[in-house]
């Protein structure tokens, strides 16, 4: 079996950027409330770009990072909850963009754990020497199946994308990675595609494609979750949080992270937090933490993290990755 590393990683979201106090403008909010109950000041707020225009933009910067050629890949992830369309895939979009003409192609939907799916999923392939090189990526444009009328949900979101290039060799970095879904519960996030309506049938009148949560429900999973999937990856790996440099979650809200590092008795230096500035980006959310902090230095190879994605479906996982790349 081979070993399986991160080589480069790529981020993008689009420029627009959105604050409190333009959302309290169009809906019954305020900067005060949205900071105090999530943590959030901006997000990125697409002006026209595509899930797969963001994708293409954080794999080309991916490839770069990595030093690697886009013919070079032999299989693209993307992870999305708000992909372009039906057919084809987001992931073909963006193969095509990017002229990775030896790649499969292919998107999953796993909501905001997306990217930690497609990591696992990716994983398998070059364990298994079936493919070489994988770009897996997290992308989303959130903001067009947000209802901007409703302020439960609309104040959460952001746009962008994340992507990272792993290669199979015999550098161990990804180091263990599990995923779990629990289906009997997917009711507390959802977001519909389009109504059954046929010429059998009329369909609902009252059908939205957007986003509707129990963000009390979310936010209870969130944090046992979160918790015990920390736990778990590093009893299996028999390690303690000291061995840890950064915990990377999904970025959804920063009193989900604040109850968990309490919980845990943990350093809150070492949880990482973006969604401040970027609002909840789903899918691309650990993708683009994980670009950040490879960009700004915060990662030296031998460093070990913890990714931790929670999201609908519902769905979660987790990864513990020794960092390999020396800058
Ligand atoms: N601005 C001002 N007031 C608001 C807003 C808003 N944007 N939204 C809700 N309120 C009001 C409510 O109407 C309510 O008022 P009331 O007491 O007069 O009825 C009050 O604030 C409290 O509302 P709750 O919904 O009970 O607040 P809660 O403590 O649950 O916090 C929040 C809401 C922040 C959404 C929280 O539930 C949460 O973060 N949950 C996690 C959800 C999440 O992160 N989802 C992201 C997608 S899922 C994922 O990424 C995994």
């Amino acid at each position: 079996m081979n070993e399986v590393q991160i080589i480069g990683t790529g981020s993008y979201a689009p420029l627009n950027i959105m604050t409190n106090d333009q959302l309290s403008e169009i809906v019954d909010t305020s900067d005060e409330w949205i900071i105090s109950m999530t943590g959030i000041k901006e997000r990125h707020i697409s002006k026209g770009e595509n899930t797969s225009d963001l994708a293409t933009k954080a794999a080309i910067e991916a490839l770069k990072d990595a030093n690697v050629k886009a013919e070079d890949i032999d299989l693209i992830i993307l992870a999305s909850t708000s992909p372009d369309q039906f057919v084809p895939a987001t992931a073909c979009i963006v193969q095509g963009n990017i002229g990775a003409v030896n790649a499969m192609a292919f998107d999953i939907s796993a909501a905001c754990t997306g990217f930690i799916f497609a990591l696992n999923i990716a994983t398998q392939f070059l364990k298994t020497g079936q493919r070489k090189r994988a770009l897996i990526i997290g992308a989303e444009v959130l903001s067009k199946i947000v209802d901007w009328t409703d302020r439960n949900t609309c104040i959460l979101f952001g746009d962008g994308a994340g992507a990272a290039i792993l290669e199979a060799g015999s550098t161990r970095g990804i180091i263990s990675i599990n995923s779990t879904s629990e289906g009997q519960k997917g009711s507390v996030l959802t977001c519909p595609t389009v109504d059954v309506k046929n010429t059998f049938i009329k369909g609902n009148e009252n059908f939205k494609a957007t986003i509707s949560m129990d963000g009390k429900e979310i936010f209870k999973f969130a944090v046992k979750i979160i918790a015990s999937s920390i736990k778990r990856i590093l009893s299996e790996n028999n390690c303690t949080l000291e061995d840890i440099k950064y915990v990377v979650c999904h970025q959804a809200n920063f009193r989900i992270i604040d109850f968990v590092v309490r919980r845990l008795k943990a350093d809150k230096d070492k949880f990482f937090v973006n969604l401040d500035r970027y609002g909840n980006t789903s899918a691309a959310s650990i993708a683009i933490a994980l670009d950040e902090m490879n960009k700004t230095n915060l990662l030296k190879a031998g460093d070990k993290i913890i990714l931790v994605g929670f999201g609908g479906g519902l769905t979660y996982g987790a990864s513990l990755i020794e960092w390999t790349i020396n800058k």
